[in-house]
């Protein structure tokens, strides 16, 4: 059983995620942290609230953590994940509370409580995970790994940006909270763009018509978050549950080491995950610092959507 975190930014896919990361046996969730990024820390919370409390889980910790980017203003994403970021779901206003503690304290405590057994899942800008690094820099020593949702990478026809021409939204949000996670030294697999727009991977219109046409509450939740989303493209691209299924079966991405810095200056390619690549200098294996996933087996990932979130079995 894996002790994890979801630091978070809720968020259509968020939500998904948090759904399936509940519905794992082979995860225990330790706290939901809470990131500005998606929509306002305000909201971020409310909406991890109110899921919590639809799944009738009371008993876990949701921690707010940063209101703002390290250096940077925020600019939310509500034009994908609609104005109160669940999309189309409308959830009672929740009577759970968010704990008294920061979502860094939480992280610090549950990072000493589960000594070498923690994995860190942040699936919104890295904003909280980098200021628990500057707290405390040991930290890396004390996590599992952190598997982040965030990049685009440029590994496969699919790692092109979706902020600008070659950034990923959570890394462009908070470029230098990015810098500082990847320079931590921390182990760390990074479940980008590259993959989470396959196709192969993606909700299709059928699916959601198939999930929509099921009747039950949880298939009605699902199917109201990616309403928009669906009714907009024709499909829906499913980031962050992709970083929860690559914890609980690790086996179902593959991945590729490499150097991987993020672009803080300019601000046209700003957030870029640039891959260290060059022709005649190949990243030594020494400086490598992500495992970046690369493939996705994308019927087994979306079954386990289906089974688990959608149906409720596991
Ligand atoms: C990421 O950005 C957010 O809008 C999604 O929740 C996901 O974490 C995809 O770029
Ligand atoms: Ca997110």
């Amino acid at each position: 059983m894996e002790h994890i975190i979801i630091d978070t930014d809720p968020g259509v896919d968020d939500a998904l995620a948090i759904l399936l990361a509940f519905a794992s046996p082979e995860l225990n969730v330790e706290a939901v942290t809470i990131v500005v990024g998606n929509v306002s820390l305000e909201q971020g919370s409310v909406n991890a609230l109110k899921l919590l409390e639809f799944l009738g889980v009371d008993d876990v910790p949701v921690a707010a953590g940063a209101v703002k980017p390290m250096l940077r203003g925020s600019r939310d994403a509500r034009s994908v994940h609609g104005d109160t970021g669940l999309g189309e779901a409308v959830l009672p206003e929740p009577r759970l509370r968010l704990d008294s503690r920061t979502a860094v304290e939480v992280i610090l405590q549950k990072a000493d409580e589960y000594e070498g057994e923690l994995t860190l899942i942040p699936v919104g800008p890295l904003t909280n995970i980098a200021a628990a690094v500057l707290a405390r820099p040991r930290i890396v020593e004390q996590l599992e790994r952190v598997v982040i949702m965030g990049g685009a990478f440029g590994l496969t026809p699919y790692g092109k940006g979706n902020v600008n021409s070659v950034a990923e939204f959570n890394i462009w949000h908070d470029p230098e909270a990015a810098q500082v996670v990847f320079d931590s030294g921390v182990p760390l697999t990074a479940v980008g763009l590259d993959v989470t727009t396959d196709p192969s991977n993606q909700m299709s219109k059928e699916m959601h018509g198939e999930i929509d046409g099921l009747g039950t509450e949880r298939a009605g939740l699902v199917a109201d978050l990616y309403r928009g989303n669906v009714m907009r493209r024709g499909y829906a691209s499913l980031h962050d549950p992709i970083a929860v299924a690559a914890v609980l079966a690790p086996d179902i991405v593959g991945v590729e080491r490499h150097r991987v810095d993020v672009e803080c200056v300019s601000e046209l390619s700003r957030g870029q995950t640039v891959v260290k690549r060059r022709f005649h200098r190949p990243a030594d294996p020494e400086e490598m610092n992500v495992d970046v996933c690369v493939s996705v087996d994308g019927e087994r990932f979306l079954g386990l959507v289906m089974d688990r979130v959608v149906r409720g079995v596991s």
